[in-house]
């Protein structure tokens, strides 16, 4: 038989939901994301095309040290502005692994149909050269963890010194915003790290908000076009309702 809850008992769940909310929150180690301005945000965002050519020369020179992109390919070069001959120039700097006639393994240059060569041929020979731990692939890398860009960008942005009492293990460092604050990334960025073409100046802040904007087109190149189509639909649906509307109207004239 279900019983009902009285007055007094909704009085005591009203209070325990009170006080358990902020306990929880307080419970769990909150870090509060910096909010970002991305070109690519809000309903008519578009990836601004210089910032992610200087994230690509981010990522090429210094990321793609340790980290492979797996699902790319060097033709997802050209939705971020860059010609088809600049592209099979790029991918042509590139080994590619591929086998010889007599099928012993061997190097080719790469092709615009190539994917992203990793820096490492398996995931044991990076973790061996990367204390334990293999460098997360970064083709989706934005898109699966919290926060997004503004998570990339603040890591990225975070290495700071401890606070006092606490000691880093050997082999990590000390950052403000990775889970558990021990990361196993040495600091990547650094200014002057990368030389710009386009003279924008090299600070960190500039380099991490460049790479962030290139991984997360890597990670959504149909972001445009998805959101152009969402802004179709809705003018579309705007203009059925106002014809229904009128069609209603057009029907019900005669009823009084
Ligand atoms: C020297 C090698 C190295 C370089 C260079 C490097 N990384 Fe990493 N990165 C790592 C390793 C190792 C990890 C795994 C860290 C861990 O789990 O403790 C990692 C992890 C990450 C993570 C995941 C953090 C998380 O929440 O799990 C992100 C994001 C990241 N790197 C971004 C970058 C970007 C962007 C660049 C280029 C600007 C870069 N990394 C350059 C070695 C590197």
């Amino acid at each position: 038989m279900m019983r009902r809850i009285t007055k007094k008992g909704w009085a005591m769940i009203a209070v325990a939901a009170l006080v358990a909310a902020p306990v929880a929150t307080f419970g769990a180690d909150e870090i509060t994301l910096p909010h970002q301005n991305w070109s690519f945000s809000g309903p008519f965002g578009t990836f601004d095309r210089a910032a992610a050519q200087r994230g690509w020369q981010v990522y090429n020179q210094v990321c793609a040290n340790c980290h492979s992109l797996q699902q790319a390919y060097y033709r997802d070069l050209e939705g971020i502005g860059f010609s088809p001959d600049q592209v099979k120039a790029i991918a042509a700097t590139k080994q590619v692994p591929t086998l010889d006639d007599s099928g012993q393994p061997t190097t080719r240059p790469g092709l615009p149909s190539d994917h992203f060569v990793s820096p490492f041929p398996n995931d044991e020979a990076a973790k061996a050269a990367m204390n334990g731990v293999v460098p997360p692939d970064q083709s989706v890398l934005v898109n699966a963890r919290a926060g997004g860009p503004d998570y990339l960008y603040a890591l990225l942005n975070g290495y700071v010194d401890p606070p006092k009492g606490v000691t880093v293990p050997e082999g990590t460092y000390y950052n403000e915003y990775f889970p558990g604050h021990f990361i196993k990334m040495p600091p990547p960025l650094s200014a002057d790290l990368v030389q710009y073409t386009d003279g924008t100046k090299p600070t960190v802040q500039q380099e991490a908000h460049d790479v962030v904007t290139f991984l997360t087109y890597i990670a959504n190149p149909e972001m445009e076009q998805r959101k152009r189509m969402g802004v179709k639909v809705i003018l579309f649906l705007i203009m059925l309702t106002g014809l229904v509307y009128a069609m209603k109207r057009q029907i019900w004239a005669n009823v009084h």
